[in-house]
């Protein structure tokens, strides 16, 4: 499995939409777990119809899991799944769904988040299969969850190519550096072109895991729950995660012949339906 945390500077470059589009183009069973310790985004954002409808509930996710494991003395995988819900326009990703109000992470505290991070390293499904884990650790500060990042395969930093956005980067990654091994450690550059995903590199000198172009007619979807949240059937943005999944998948597992052609009957299906991402 592959846990993969985004993390951002101030100035809000995309971070939580870049994940929602990761998690909804993902190539296998992924959950997404909101872990912005400033409260979380994804379900009132992509999801806030489904939030409207009774569908999707604020109060299971982290918060309610910190809760039922205080006891707890190390992280339970099996603790996780009550607390994880369904993603109605995505049936392949499951929601961690993250804090509802200013100050509840104190709740959580280190502890808690160290529950957390051993039980989503572990995670599997009901039938037993492991499940990537997609993380968003918000904006860094003092509340930061540093247990997520510490044990994330990759440690994204989100990043627009703009002058405000890479001088708050800058100070954010020389943190990270310290703490985060060099080889894990990664750029996700949002809301950008190609000659400005290039500038973002030389300038901040680091791999580029993730290239999410310009593309506010999907961002609306992944962020504002635009069209009740359903998936555009053509999105450069969604197709560009698409590949960025891919690859990073293709970095944490080996696959087995018959995962091969399951992912090829997929696209098929897919493109049969007349999607093209
Ligand atoms: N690729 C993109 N193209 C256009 N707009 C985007 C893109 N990604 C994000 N946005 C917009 O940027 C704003 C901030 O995004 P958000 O994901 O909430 O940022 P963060 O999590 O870093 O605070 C939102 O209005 C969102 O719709
Ligand atoms: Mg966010």
């Amino acid at each position: 499995m592959a846990l993969i945390t985004i993390i951002s500077g101030k100035g809000a470059p995309g971070a939580t939409t870049t994940l929602a589009a990761l998690a909804a183009t993902w190539p296998a069973q992924v959950l997404l777990a909101d872990c912005d310790p400033d409260g979380g985004d994804l379900a009132p954002g992509w999801l806030g119809q489904w939030m409207l409808a009774g569908r999707i509930r604020a109060d299971v996710g982290v918060l309610s899991h910190a809760t039922a494991t205080r006891h707890a003395i190390a992280g339970d995988p099996a603790s996780l799944i009550d607390h994880v819900q369904a993603v109605p326009p995505a049936r392949h990703v499951g929601l961690l769904a993250g804090l509802s109000a200013p100050g509840q992470h104190a709740a959580l505290g280190l502890e808690g988040w160290m529950r957390l991070t051993t039980a989503l390293a572990a995670f599997k499904t009901q039938a037993g299969q492991p499940v990537d884990a997609l993380v968003d650790a918000g904006r860094f500060g003092v509340v930061t969850p540093w247990p997520l990042l510490r044990a994330a395969d990759a440690v994204l930093l989100a990043v627009r190519p703009t002058q405000r956005h890479l001088l708050a980067a800058r100070p954010v990654l020389t943190e990270l550096a310290r703490r985060v091994a060099p080889e894990r450690l990664a750029l996700a550059v949002c809301v950008t072109t190609p000659a400005g995903t290039r500038a973002v590199r030389a300038a901040l000198g680091r791999d580029v895991a993730v290239e999410v172009p310009i593309d506010a007619k999907t961002a609306a979807v992944l962020s504002e729950s635009r069209d009740a949240g359903a998936l555009p059937p053509r999105s450069a943005l969604l197709r560009a995660t698409h590949d960025a999944g891919l690859r990073l998948h293709r970095t944490y597992h080996r696959y087995t012949p018959a995962e091969v052609r399951t992912a090829a009957a997929h696209r098929v299906a897919r493109s049969l339906a007349g999607g093209t991402r």
